[in-house]
This record gives structure tokens, C-alpha cells and sequence, in this order.
């Protein structure tokens, strides 16, 4: 089994329900084991022995948020076993304009020596700061956690 742990930020709800939409692509693939939570609630730790972490975080000036960037620099103080990180993002500027995500994408490579498995990262956006997920984003979620499971299964094959 490859264990999985899909670590999302939000402060309004979008970015979880895109982290759970990943979640349930990659769901769909057997001999992976995923498990989901919100960085302000898990201990880093705890993530020692995964194999690879899903982060995904908010879009907050242009950088993910401050939150996430925090929670990789604690991640970066752990003797992590996972060395392939998949990233992901929301933002609510203009259609295809997230820079966030591929800042996500450098932190995880530098900070945590990772290898990125899908670059770009997934970019959602939503409808203004509130949300909700703009029409048409959540089946890319489930797709991009299907891809993230078939080059989890590449890797290990
Ligand atoms: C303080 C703050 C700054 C933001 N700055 C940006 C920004 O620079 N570009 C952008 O596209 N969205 C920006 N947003 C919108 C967020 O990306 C949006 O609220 C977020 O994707 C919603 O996700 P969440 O529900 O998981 O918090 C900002 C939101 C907040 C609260």
C-alpha cells in the first residue's frame, strides 16, 4: 500500500472541498491508502512515514498562504519519508492567472527536497474571496487526483 495524506489551508471552505474532490480521484485507484486534514489541525510530526503528501492551500496575495507556508517549513524540521509531493490551489483573480500554485510547487521542491509528481500543479478558481468553485473546477480536482494515483502507480511498478 502507498499511504497518502492530502494536507489542504482554508479559510473559507473552497480549498477543502477541493482537497476532498482529489481525494476521492485518487480514491477510485487500488494499493493506495489516502488520508485528509487540515494543517491547522494535524501535528507534522505525524507525516512522517507517508509516502506522499498532496498540499493545497489558498491563494493570499498572490502567495500561498501564510498559513501552508509555515506548516512546510515545520514539515522541513521532520525526518520526512515521503520525497514525491503533488500541489494544488484556489485563487478568485482572472481566468488562468495563479501564480500561488508554482510558488507552492518551489517551496515543497526546496524546502522539503521533493519531488513535484504533476508540474503545474492544479489551479482552481472560485467566485470572488467567499467562493463557491467556479462551475466546471471540481471534476478537474477528481481528475488531477487520478493522475497523481496513476503516477503514484508509474513510480512503483
Ligand atoms: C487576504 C486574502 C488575499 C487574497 N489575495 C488573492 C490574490 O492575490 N489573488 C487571487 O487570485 N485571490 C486572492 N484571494 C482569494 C482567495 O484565493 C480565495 O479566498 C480562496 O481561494 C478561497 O479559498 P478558501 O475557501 O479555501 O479559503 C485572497 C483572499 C484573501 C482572504
Amino acid at each position: 500500500m502507498v499511504k497518502v495524506f492530502v494536507l489542504y489551508d482554508s479559510k473559507y471552505g473552497n480549498t477543502k472541498l477541493a482537497a476532498e474532490k482529489i481525494l476521492e480521484g485518487m480514491m477510485e485507484s487500488s494499493g493506495i491508502e489516502t488520508e485528509i486534514a487540515c494543517v491547522k489541525e494535524i501535528d507534522p510530526g505525524k507525516l512522517a512515514d507517508y509516502d506522499v503528501l498532496v498540499l493545497g492551500a489558498p491563494n493570499h496575495m498572490g502567495r500561498p498562504s501564510q498559513t501552508m507556508k509555515k506548516f512546510i517549513d515545520r514539515l522541513a524540521e521532520q525526518n520526512l519519508k515521503a520525497k514525491n509531493v503533488a500541489v494544488f490551489g484556489t485563487y478568485a483573480g482572472k481566468e488562468r492567472e495563479d501564480r500561488a500554485v508554482k510558488q507552492l510547487e518551489n517551496m515543497a521542491a526546496k524546502k522539503l527536497h521533493s519531488q513535484i509528481l504533476i508540474s503545474p500543479g492544479l489551479s482552481v478558481r472560485v467566485n470572488g474571496i467567499p467562493g463557491p468553485i467556479v462551475e466546471g473546477e471540481l471534476p478537474k480536482c477528481v481528475e488531477f487526483g487520478k493522475q497523481i494515483a496513476a503516477q503514484i502507480k508509474n513510480q512503483t511498478a
